[in-house]
C-alpha cells in the first residue's frame, strides 16, 4: 500500500499491506462479510444470492446471536464444506459513513487469520460508505512493531462493487488519509533514541519525496540562531549535539490556490520536563509529544496526495527537552521569533516556547489566511476531556463549526473550550512579557491563551488543538490501534477538503 517511510534498513519493522480493490465477480474462495443495517438483519441477505435453505439458515443465525446491525458489530458463521466457508455479518448501523467505518475496522481485527475477504454491497452503496469501510479497515489492521513479525495472513479485500469515478475516488480519499494516518502513527511510535528531531526530519524529507508540488525545507540550529528562534533553541539545548533542534516547513502549493492555510504542530520528540524534570509515570510515554508536528505533516501529504486547491505550509519546531548541563533553567528569559520575550517558570511547558516561534514566523513570514496548531500540550487536557476528545480553542465561530464538523465526519472527537480573558493577566511576567507556567489550574486554556500572544493579526483567524491524551491508545479500538493513533491527520485533511 506505501513505502515505508520511517523504515532506515530492511526489516526494521513491518506493517500490514492490505490491497482493498473493487471486483464484481464472485470469487472462488475465502471469507465473505455481509452488512447488516440496524434493525433489518435480513434486508442484506440478498446480496449472498444463496439458496433458501441457506438463507433461511443465515437469517435464524442472526436471529440466534441477536445480531442488532449495530455499527461494529461482527458474527461469524462457519459454514464448512460449502462456499463461501465463512459468513462475516457486520453491522453498520444507520449506514452512514461512521458506520461503515466501524464495520470495517471490526472486520480487519475479526478477519485478520483469512487469506481473502470479499464484502458484498448492495449496487446503491454511496461513495461515503466505501471511504469509511477502506479507512476503517486499513487503520485498524495497522502494527508497529521494531521485531521481526509475521504479518497478518489478511492480505487482500475485495469490495463487490464496480470501480466507477466514484468508488474508486473514495477509496483513493481514504488512501491519501490513511497513508497520511499511518506515517504519522510511525513517526509518533518510534521510539525517541531513534527519534531525534534530525531523524524526523529525515522522515519527512523521505515522505515528500518524488511528490509534485510538494517541497521540505529543514533549518539546522545555525540558522535557528542566525534568525532569533531562540525558544527552539533554548528547549533542545539540553540534549546532545547530534539530537539537536530542527525547524521543518514543508509546503504544498498547487498552482491557482486562493487560500492559504498554515499548519503548525509541536514536535518535542522526546520531553523529560528538562530541569524541572518529570516522575517516571508521567514520562513513560514522552516519545508521543511530537503527535501534533506528525499531524500537520501527515494532513499536508494528505492535501498533496489528494492535489487539494489549497495552499498549506506545515511547520514542525523540533527538539528533545533533555537535561544537560547547558540545559534552561527556571527563571530564565528567552526572545523568541519576532521579539516577545517569556521568563521560563517551568522548564516542563516547553511545548508553547517552540510553537512561540514557530506561530510568530508563520505570521511574519507566511502571512497565511488561517492558522491552526496541534499539540500535546498539557496533562490538563485529558482531565477536562478524556483519552478521545481533543480540546479546540479559537475565537472564530466559523472556523471551529468548519472544524468540528470535519473532525465528526471523519471519525476524530473534539470539544470547543473557551479562551478566557479573565485569565490572559496570569501570563503577564515580572521580567518578561510572558510567564510560560502558572499556577491557577485551567491548564489547558493558559496554554492556549499563551499561545494567542503569538497570532498577531491572526488572532481571529487562527485554531489550537490540545491533543495530549487523544494522541495515543491504551488498546485496540475501533479503527485505533494501540499506540499512536495519528490523532488530527483526519480532521485537518477533511477540513483542508473544504478549506478552498
Ligand atoms: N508534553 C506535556 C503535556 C502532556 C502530558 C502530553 C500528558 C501528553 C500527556 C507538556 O509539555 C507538559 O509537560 N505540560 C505541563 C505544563 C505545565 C508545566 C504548565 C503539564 O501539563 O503539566
Ligand atoms: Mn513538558
Ligand atoms: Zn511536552
Amino acid at each position: 500500500m506505501r513505502a515505508i517511510p520511517g523504515r532506515e534498513s530492511p526489516g526494521e519493522w513491518r506493517v500490514p499491506v492490505l490491497d482493498i480493490r473493487f471486483a464484481t465477480a464472485r470469487s472462488a474462495s475465502g471469507a465473505v462479510a455481509v452488512v447488516v443495517p440496524s434493525g433489518s438483519p435480513d434486508a442484506a441477505l440478498d446480496l449472498l444470492k444463496l439458496g433458501p435453505a441457506d438463507l433461511a439458515e443465515c437469517a435464524a443465525f442472526l436471529e440466534d446471536v441477536e445480531h442488532s446491525g449495530s455499527a461494529g458489530t461482527v458474527h461469524t458463521l462457519p459454514r464448512p464444506g460449502r462456499k463461501p466457508s465463512r459468513l462475516l455479518f457486520a453491522g453498520i448501523g444507520d449506514g452512514d459513513e461512521a458506520g461503515w467505518r466501524s464495520a470495517g475496522a471490526a472486520l480487519a481485527r475479526k478477519a485478520r487469520t483469512e487469506t481473502s475477504l470479499r464484502v458484498l454491497a448492495a449496487h446503491d452503496t454511496p461513495p461515503e460508505a466505501v471511504r469509511g469501510l477502506a479507512e476503517g479497515l486499513w487503520l485498524a489492521s495497522y502494527r508497529f512493531s521494531l521485531a521481526d513479525t509475521e504479518p497478518d495472513p489478511l492480505r487482500r479485500v475485495t469490495v463487490a462493487l464496480p470501480a466507477t469515478g466514484e468508488t474508486t475516488g473514495a477509496l483513493e480519499q481514504a488512501r491519501a488519509v490513511v497513508t497520511a494516518t499511518v506515517l504519522a502513527r510511525d513517526l509518533t511510535n518510534m521510539p525517541s533514541d531513534r527519534k531525534t528531531p534530525a531523524w524526523f526530519a529525515r522522515q519527512v524529507v523521505k515522505a515528500a519525496a518524488g511528490v509534485p508540488g510538494l517541497t521540505v525545507e529543514v533549518r539546522e540550529p545555525s540558522y535557528l540562531a542566525a534568525q532569533g528562534f531562540n525558544a527552539i533553541l533554548a528547549v533542545g539545548r539540553g540534549a546532545a549535539t547530534e539530537r539537536g533542534p530542527r525547524l521543518v516547513e514543508m509546503s504544498w502549493r498547487p498552482r491557482g490556490a486562493k487560500r492559504h492555510v498554515v499548519l503548525v504542530g509541536k514536535g518535542i520528540t522526546f520531553d523529560t520536563g528538562g530541569i524541572c524534570i518529570k516522575p517516571t509515570s508521567n514520562m513513560r510515554l514522552m516519545r508521543k509529544d511530537m503527535g501534533g508536528a506528525a499531524a500537520v505533516i501527515g494532513a499536508t501529504l494528505a492535501a498533496a496526495a489528494m492535489r487539494l486547491p489549497v495552499r498549506v505550509t506545515a511547520l514542525a519546531p523540533l527538539a528533545e527537552n533533555a537535561l544537560g548541563a547547558d540545559a534552561m533553567r527556571p527563571g530564565d528569559v528567552v526572545t523568541h521569533y519576532g521579539g516577545l520575550t517569556s521568563e521560563i517558570l517551568n522548564t516542563d511547558a516547553e511545548g508553547r516556547l517552540v510553537l512561540g516561534d514557530a506561530m510568530a514566523y508563520a505570521v511574519r513570514r507566511l502571512r497565511p489566511d488561517v492558522m491552526i496548531d496541534l499539540a500535546t500540550l498539557t496533562g490538563a487536557q485529558g482531565v477536562a476531556l478524556g483519552k478521545r476528545t481533543a480540546a479546540m480553542y479559537s475565537y472564530s465561530d466559523t472556523l471551529a463549526g468548519a472544524l468540528a464538523t470535519a473532525a465528526a465526519a471523519s471519525g476524530e472527537s473534539v470539544w470547543r473550550m473557551p479562551l478566557s480573558d479573565d485569565y490572559a493577566d496570569e501570563l503577564d511576567g515580572d521580567v518578561a512579557d510572558l510567564v510560560n507556567s502558572t499556577d491557577i489550574g485551567a491548564g489547558s486554556l493558559l496554554a492556549a491563551l499563551y499561545l494567542r500572544e503569538f497570532t498577531g493579526p491572526l488572532r481571529d483567524r487562527w485554531a489550537h488543538f490540545d491533543m495530549s491524551s487523544p494522541a495515543w491508545s491504551d488498546s485496540n479500538d475501533g479503527e485505533l490501534a494501540k499506540g499512536a493513533t495519528g490523532w488530527g491527520v483526519r480532521t485537518l485533511t477533511r477540513w483542508l477538503e473544504t478549506a478552498s
